[in-house]
């Protein structure tokens, strides 16, 4: 299958220093949506805004169905409304003097080769994918926040662009209203089959929306995976934090077999654990882990410990527990209203499949 994007080495510097975008390489193959994802400043919108061509890249190239809108090194820029592309932003990017009907309609007008055919009828059928066939004579100020973003995703989907970007859509919107639109724009992409690229800092949004998920971080791209990988394989530490494995225990490495290591955590004893790196012995590792991943009360056939519950912290639909594992901390999340665990000893396992190690590269103080 063809990509309908593919950027190359891409280069974004704005001034002096550390350039915004940092040699990023990926492709989206039509009717994929990926979601860029990665703390704030790391060059999403920026990533973003260079594929819409409202940003000029510094170098590499950009190709929208297979041809070359950006490449500094020849002086080649495609200005945006060449590119066929819509666009959705953060704020509701509508026309505030005409109606719902209206505002869907002013694309299919004022662009060029929107394919022709009946007005009405594209711009109905579009009203009905976004739910809001209904409102299609109201005026569009009259909406609340979340219908007005369905008529900016209307007004970008209405002309079928090749691709369409979208950047942190559903941020202004209140918590409840997210999810559902979340949930919605998921189906109206899949049954537009749109090609789309997604920008978020929201980890549910980025796995609930995105067939692969590209997590960011100052300007590079670290792993590009579907939602299952980067959960369950995070290339690097950064992406495992990033995605909430808040636990991290400090060792040196004893020796690695392929993608399996033997980690020596000092006092607490060995650790059998997943890596995607080379490491070689000697080497100081950090040991990523999910707090929901970690048994409490269960003795497993590996990495099996004895650890001490020092502090419980009940959450309503879960029970957060702070045990002390051989002079490190962890954080087990057990879902569940009662405390299961009493203050003192409990046994731990730790799933070698769910232990992560990456070099440490001295984020934190160990010997
Ligand atoms: N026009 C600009 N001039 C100078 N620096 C800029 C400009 N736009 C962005 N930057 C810088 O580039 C970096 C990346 O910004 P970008 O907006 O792409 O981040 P982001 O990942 O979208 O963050 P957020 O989640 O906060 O929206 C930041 O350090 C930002 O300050
Ligand atoms: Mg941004």
């Amino acid at each position: 299958m063809s990509s309908a994007l593919l950027i190359e080495n891409l280069v974004k510097r704005f001034a002096a220093g550390k350039p915004a975008v940092d040699g990023v390489n990926f492709d989206v193959p039509a009717g994929e949506i990926v979601v860029l994802l990665g703390p704030s400043g790391c060059g999403k919108t920026t990533t973003l805004r260079c594929v819409a061509g409202l940003e000029h890249p510094t170098g590499g190239r950009i190709s929208i169905g297979g041809r070359v809108v950006s490449e500094p090194e020849r002086n080649l820029l495609v200005s945006p409304r060449e590119r066929d592309i819509g666009m959705v932003f953060q704020s509701y990017a509508v026309w505030p003097h005409m109606t719902v009907r209206q505002n869907v309609a002013y694309p299919l007008k004022h662009r060029r080769g929107n394919g022709g055919g009946n007005i009405e009828s594209k711009v109905l059928e579009t009203l009905e994918l976004v739910g809001l066939r209904d409102y299609a004579d109201r005026p569009v100020t009259s909406l609340s926040g979340g219908q007005m973003q369905r008529v900016a995703l209307a007004r970008s989907l209405v002309y079928r662009p090749q691709l369409l970007l979208l950047d942190e859509p559903l941020s202004n919107l209140d918590a409840k209203l997210r999810i559902r639109l979340r949930d919605e724009l998921r189906r109206i992409l899949k049954q537009t089959g749109m090609t789309g690229l997604y920008v978020t800092h929201d980890q549910a949004e980025a796995v609930v929306l995105g067939d692969r998920i590209g997590v960011m971080r100052e300007g590079k791209l670290l792993q590009m995976a579907p939602p299952g990988e980067i959960y369950n394989r995070p290339a690097d530490s950064f992406v495992a934090n990033f995605t909430g494995a808040s636990n991290f225990l400090l060792g040196k490495v004893l020796e690695r077999q392929g993608e399996r290591a033997t980690i020596d955590l000092g006092a607490a004893g060995r650790i059998e654990a997943w890596t995607p790196q080379p490491l070689s012995p000697g080497d100081r590792a950090r040991v990523a882990l999910r707090a929901e991943n970690i048994r409490l009360g269960e003795r497993g056939p590996a990495n099996s410990f004895t650890g001490r519950v020092v502090e419980r912290r009940y959450q309503g639909m879960q029970t957060v527990y702070d045990v002390e594992f051989g002079g490190q901390k962890l954080e087990v999340l057990e879902l569940g209203t009662a405390a299961r665990h009493q203050d003192g000893d409990v046994a731990l396992t730790l799933p070698p499949d769910t232990c992560w190690a990456y070099r440490d590269e001295g984020q934190s103080a160990i010997d």
